[in-house]
């Protein structure tokens, strides 16, 4: 019999909720949004490749090292971190691993809602039929509209920010809980209409090429490097929204298995996404696979635009990408609003207010690079732009290194081992050396020549 221990917050009542709840936080706009055209960007196949291999060879392994981590200790990230540091006798030093995640988790959240406000402002863009017949070409101006207007960014972006701070101010175990059980689902439903819609109407074997043609010569160690921070960004791992959520998980389920299934479905939905946005973009005049972060909000409205019934399948759509970023958004206040009840005594209404409040004001940040900032910049980066380079490519891979380091060497032998039990030791093993070995010389080397070929060639 596996321990049954629980923390002060409970578990999930199954390892199916966990599942959920961590394919809630993973699968967000880093699926649909981002890795189509940071794909789309590097030119496709061989991103693709590269973007599976992290997943499998880094990704997994360091994840199932947060979740250890985390139910090791059930408790708030930063103080899980710390438990684990002083029960191994390690250098105290290792408990700013936590702090790290935390800052990204809030520069992150900050960006993350002013993009999941485009998506709030497309459900009615979508909806009041303004886009019925676009092409390529007017849906981009339609789209510029959206970004030179600082007022109406801020006004989503503050509808969205207060979306999460009302979930998180009721705790997120009961209502998160139920949510992400019925919502998943719809949204991988939809996903899969709106596939069928693409190899109906799409050009679908030029988008299945483009994303599963290898063509290795149009790889930059840069963009081995970006399909690596896309691994560690869309599986949330590496700024303690996993090992929260890990906090929570009930003794007596695998760890590896369960972080195999969530690795399934989050890059299941990447894909998927990444097929039905190229289907449409080859199929349309005047839009390119390397547009950038416009890609989802041109190319979609132009194919909703242009089928019966688009209007009311494409408000949906930008629903449950809204849902979707929604899901991860609140994985990424938690632990922080958490982590302020756990230690400095305050209230949940105002340990989120105080979170919230300080990522709406860095977004506005964010909001200002696509328009009245645009100009300003950064070690040749927007605003914008250099706080999802700075997270996702700087932060996220160091803070996954670093986790990888201390779970394969320095966490005690015998916590590790209690989280393994029942994973058959070859696997084990497999495990093991995967995140002691391959992980981090993989991470720094790609890390070292990504930062190079960004910066110094
Ligand atoms: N994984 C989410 C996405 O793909 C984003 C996200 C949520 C995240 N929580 C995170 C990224 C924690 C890094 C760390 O959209």
């Amino acid at each position: 019999m596996a321990l049954q221990q629980k923390g002060m917050h409970g578990t999930w009542v199954s390892r199916w909720t966990f599942i959920m709840a961590a394919t809630g936080s993973a699968v967000g706009l880093g699926n649909m949004w981002k890795f189509p055209y940071v794909a789309g960007s590097n030119g496709g196949g061989a991103f693709v490749l590269m973007y599976l291999a992290c997943i499998l060879l880094i990704g997994v392994p360091v994840m199932m090292a947060e979740v250890m981590i985390g139910r090791h200790g059930r408790k708030s990230p930063i103080n899980s971190m710390r438990d684990a540091v002083d029960d191994s006798g390690a250098d105290p030093r290792w408990g700013y691993v936590g702090w790290m995640g935390v800052a990204a988790g809030m520069l992150i959240l900050s960006f993350y809602a002013v993009i999941a406000g485009w998506a709030l402002d497309y459900i009615f863009e979508v909806a009041s039929g303004n886009l019925i017949g676009v092409n390529g070409a007017s849906a981009g101006a339609v789209f510029d509209q959206l970004l030179n207007d600082p007022g109406r960014l801020v006004l989503w972006q503050t509808v969205f920010m207060l979306l999460c701070v009302g979930v998180v101010v009721g705790g997120v175990k009961r209502g998160l809980g139920v949510a992400v059980e019925i919502l998943m689902p719809l949204l991988f439903v939809m996903m899969l209409i709106l596939l069928g819609f693409a190899v109906v109407k799409g050009n679908f074997s030029a988008a299945w090429a483009f994303l599963f043609s290898f063509n290795f010569e149009a790889l930059s160690w840069r963009a081995v490097l970006e399909a690596m921070g896309q691994a560690f960004f869309t599986l949330s791992i590496g700024m303690g929204a996993i090992m929260a959520y890990g906090a929570y998980m009930p003794q007596n389920a695998n760890i590896g298995k369960t972080i195999l299934v969530v690795a399934f479905f989050d890059s299941s939905v990447a894909i998927i996404s990444g097929l039905i946005i190229f289907s449409i973009v080859f199929a349309t005049q005047g839009v390119e696979p390397s547009a950038g972060p416009g890609l989802m909000f041109i190319s979609l409205p132009v194919a909703f635009g242009a089928m019966p019934g688009g209007v009311l399948i494409g408000s949906i759509f930008f629903v449950l990408v809204s849902i979707a970023a929604w899901s991860s958004a609140i994985s990424l206040l938690e632990p922080c609003v958490a982590w302020l009840i756990e230690t400095k005594n305050m209230g949940r209404i105002t340990a989120n207010l105080l979170l919230a409040g300080f990522a709406w004001l860095l977004g506005l940040g964010s909001v200002f690079s696509f328009n009245i900032w645009s100009e300003y910049k950064l070690a040749g980066f927007t605003f914008f732009d250099f706080l999802d380079f700075l997270t996702a490519n700087i932060m996220l891979p160091l803070s996954g290194l670093m986790i990888a380091l201390f779970v394969g060497f320095v966490m005690k032998e015998e916590a590790v081992n209690a989280e393994l039990e029942g994973t058959p030791s070859l696997v084990a093993e497999f495990w093991r050396t995967t995140l002691r070995y391959i992980a981090p010389v993989a991470i720094a080397a790609v890390f070292v020549m990504g930062i190079y070929d960004k910066f110094l060639s």
